[in-house]
């Protein structure tokens, strides 16, 4: 099962945005996945869930995270890495089953001009480190501003091409 993970729990993201728009994709070619957005983290997640603590509402997401062998993370950059919000949830998954031999695939969005190039290559670092094995085709995608139109379709037709391939890969990882 795949599960893309939108990595910021700020409102209305172009993260989201671009996590739909990965999901379309996916079902277009036929493979249905799950969105975990982070804005649906428990509210006090930093009480309730670290360090051996548990609520209902973060064992749904535990148990979705266990159900899943494949993960897509879309990730905002923020001061020149990935969110916070996001180790958050690493952190707060059980380990190491969580993550453990499964697979992902990364990119990285920003509106400045290096499309979270660093935020990438610093979650990368953490994947290796819960054996989560990574798809070698790290997507970044900077200057999201010129990159959605309206209906958060992606528009410039090389971005298109490197979804479509990442995702053909990512389906066949
Ligand atoms: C806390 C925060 C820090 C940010 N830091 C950066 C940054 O270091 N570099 C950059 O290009 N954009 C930065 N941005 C802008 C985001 O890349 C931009 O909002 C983009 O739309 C992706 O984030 P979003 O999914 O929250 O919309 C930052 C935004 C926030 C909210």
């Amino acid at each position: 099962m795949i599960t893309i993970i939108a990595a910021t729990n700020r409102p209305n993201s172009n993260t989201l945005k671009v996590a739909k728009y990965y999901q379309q994709q996916l079902k277009i070619k036929g493979v249905v996945s799950n969105l975990l957005s982070l804005e649906h983290l428990p509210t006090d997640v930093l009480n309730t869930d670290m360090y051996g603590k548990r609520s209902q509402a973060f064992q749904k997401i535990q148990d979705l995270i266990n159900a899943t062998d494949k993960f897509l993370f879309i990730m905002p950059e923020y001061n020149g890495s990935y969110p916070g919000v996001l180790k958050v949830l690493i952190d707060a998954c059980s380990f190491p089953d969580s993550f453990y031999d499964k697979k992902a695939a990364l990119t990285g969005i920003s509106s400045g001009k290096y499309g979270n190039i660093r935020g990438v290559d610093h979650f990368t670092g953490v994947c290796h480190y819960v054996h989560l094995n990574v798809l070698p085709l790290r997507l970044h995608i900077p200057n999201i501003k010129t990159e959605l139109d309206a209906d958060g379709n992606l528009i410039r037709e090389d971005t298109v091409r490197f979804v479509n391939e990442q995702i053909g890969k990512f389906i066949h990882f």
